[in-house]
């Protein structure tokens, strides 16, 4: 992916700029025989030895042993002997170590420049403003379903993407892909209307025990389920499977029957679909909102967005000749796969895979997005990579300049209890997101509370209320953090004690980095805003350096789509903040111009952090 426009100067510039002035130096040494030389500039793995480590010379002297007859070390020295001016003012003098290594470790005017370049409200980060575009496919709950710990995944890992694009100036169009136009739906609203249930009064609970009885009821045929589990997939996708199956039961055929109804515009049966997916989508924006994500109605671009667009999907791999008859139905086939993808079944209708190369096309063709990102459960991989080749068959990957959007999958893997099994409450049930959200807002009250009730603690005295709103912050940012710094697509063991610990690497640890600086600041009454940055101790280069490395962490992880990076950055950088603050005295003790450069660095960590944090969507409390 190329998104990196304007770039401003930072740490990899600073690694930049050592890099061509070594292939300068190489050319200038040796002639055209070095010019493929990689000086390979490397971050020094100890800072003892300097910031950077350049190790070309044992490689070039052994490739060039017979015309230069030179050992590494002085192979080393002639080329540094050779460095541009430029080079060497923001360097102090090179060192050749051991066989041939160069240690290069910058001056501190020239890491305190770099620094105040990013100073800046954007903190280096740069802003494509608009001229790339991503679509999100996040969420994707299903309508009278509660939502639970997979839709956490997909709804916060989607949204975490989303924000780091739209840091980075993307347009990024969120598209939630409700499960609101199959089978299930229909099964749910066929067993509501046997049981005569008034639909104005549901409730979600309501709707959630009808949809497992539906599907229970669905799944008496045990030929039907077996070859639907066979084939591991999603239950949203397994009713559907089953259903192809002989031998339906009664409950199956009234869900054809309402799901036909449904499909064919009945007005009555419309209207109570519309009041399922009401008082689902009530609970999900309620959740939202808890979890500080931005999910609202215009990001909805359920199934049933996409009904009207079905037959001419389904034509279109007809025409193509991408789509064969097979016992009736219509399979796009792949060379490489045994397996071809159902796009429409024997008795005409169409399936969630149907949906799913409607909503592609859209995605591209109609909104333009040069990227579309799938943040959805590992167990759907076969399912997209289907979906995707098909896509690519049909040529809908072309984008109007002639470019290819890239679809990617994004497979999350699943939260595990502490049997390391899908996380289940005590009585055997699948844990609801909301119970777990309850529980995490709790323990984190609870947390809040007793630290604030130490005397000196910087909470001490505040309301209950105050305390209570924090304690919510904590809980919540203790799920999330832990939910988003683990590499996605791994299980992790959902453990709220480790989570909302104030030690390790926990969200509430980052958020209390965050309000340590707030208080150290507020106590100054000062923020050393245009105080000159003066680089001395080690503690304050280990700062510089990270701090520095942001603007990258964030571009790597949006690269990557891996929010786990944007983790890992604050983590360290909450870890080498503490060093420094432990090493370097800040408000007293100090001479003003010290006091006033570290007052700036604390400042510009906190932002930092707050800013990191954000594109998580974790509050940053300035007092906890
Ligand atoms: N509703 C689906 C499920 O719960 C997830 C939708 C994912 N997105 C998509 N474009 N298929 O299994």
């Amino acid at each position: 992916m190329s998104q990196n426009s304007a770039r401003t100067p930072r740490i990899n510039d600073l690694a930049n700029r050592i890099d061509v002035g070594f292939r300068e130096a190489l050319l200038a040494a040796m002639g055209e025989s070095a010019a493929a030389t990689d000086p390979s500039i490397k971050v020094a793995a100890n800072p003892k030895f300097g910031d950077f480590q350049a190790n070309f010379a044992m490689g070039l002297a052994k490739s060039l042993a017979t015309t230069l007859g030179k050992n590494p070390r002085e192979v080393a020295q002639l080329v540094v002997d050779h460095l541009p001016q430029s080079l060497r003012d923001l360097c102090e003098p090179m060192e050749i170590a051991g066989p041939g290594f160069v240690n290069i470790r910058l001056k501190p005017e020239c890491i305190a420049a770099a620094l105040t370049e990013m100073d800046i409200p954007s903190l280096g980060v740069s802003d494509s403003q608009g001229t790339h575009s991503v679509a999100v496919d996040l969420c994707g709950v299903n309508v009278a379903k509660q939502m639970h710990v997979g839709h956490l995944r997909a709804t916060i890992i989607g949204d975490t993407i989303s924000r780091l694009y739209e840091r980075l100036g993307w347009k990024v169009f969120r598209q939630n892909h409700l499960g609101d136009w199959g089978l299930p739906i229909a099964m749910t609203l066929a067993a509501l209307r046997r049981a005569k249930t008034d639909i104005n009064r549901v409730t979600l609970d309501d709707l959630n025990t009808a949809y497992r009885n539906a599907q229970m009821q669905g799944r008496d045929d045990e030929a039907g389920l077996a070859a639907a589990r066979a084939t591991h997939v999603g239950p949203h996708r397994i009713a559907e499977l089953e259903a192809q199956h002989d031998g339906a039961s009664a409950a199956l055929s009234d869900a054809h029957d309402t799901l036909r109804r449904l499909q064919s515009g009945d007005t009555a049966i419309v209207a109570d679909w519309q009041k399922l997916i009401d008082v689902t989508m009530r609970e999900v924006y309620e959740t939202a909102q808890i979890l500080r994500v931005d999910l609202k109605p215009e990001h909805n671009r359920g199934e049933s967005f996409f009904r009207d667009r079905l037959a001419s999907t389904v034509d279109a791999f007809v025409s193509a000749n991408l789509a064969m008859r097979d016992d009736g139905a219509l399979v796009v086939r792949f060379a490489d796969r045994e397996r071809p993808l159902l796009i429409q079944k024997s008795d005409g209708t169409s399936l969630y895979a149907t949906t799913d190369l409607a909503a592609a096309r859209y995605r591209i063709q109609d909104l333009g997005a040069e990227l579309v990102v799938y943040c959805v459960d590992a167990r759907q991989r076969d399912h997209f990579r289907d979906v995707f080749d098909a896509v690519r068959l049909i040529g809908w990957t072309k984008r109007s300049d002639d470019s290819q959007a890239s679809l990617v999958h994004v497979p999350f893997g699943a939260v595990l209890g502490a049997d390391k099994r899908p996380l289940k409450t005590r009585s055997g049930e699948n844990f609801t997101l909301k119970a777990l959200l309850d529980e995490a807002v709790a323990r984190g009250r609870r947390e809040v509370r007793s630290r604030a009730a130490v005397p000196d603690a910087p909470t001490s005295g505040m309301s209950g209320a105050e305390l209570d709103a924090i304690g919510e912050a904590v809980g919540i940012a203790a799920i999330k953090y832990a939910d988003l710094s683990c590499d996605v697509g791994r299980d992790y063991v959902f453990d709220l004690d480790r989570m909302v610990s104030f030690e390790g690497d926990t969200g509430p640890y980052a958020q209390y980095a965050h309000a340590r600086i707030s208080g150290i600041l507020a106590k100054a009454g000062a923020n050393g805003a245009t105080s000159p940055i003066i680089i001395g101790a080690p503690e304050e280069r280990a700062l510089a350096f990270n701090l520095l490395r942001y603007p990258n962490a964030i571009e790597d992880a949006a690269a990557q789509l891996a929010p786990n990076r944007i983790a890992a950055f604050i983590y360290e950088l909450a870890n080498t903040f503490n060093a420094f603050y432990q090493s370097c005295p800040v408000l007293r003790g100090v001479d003003d111009a010290t006091r006033c450069s570290r007052l700036r660095l604390c400042d510009l960590t906190r932002r930092v952090l707050a800013d990191a944090l954000s594109i998580m969507a974790i509050s940053a409390p300035t007092r906890m």
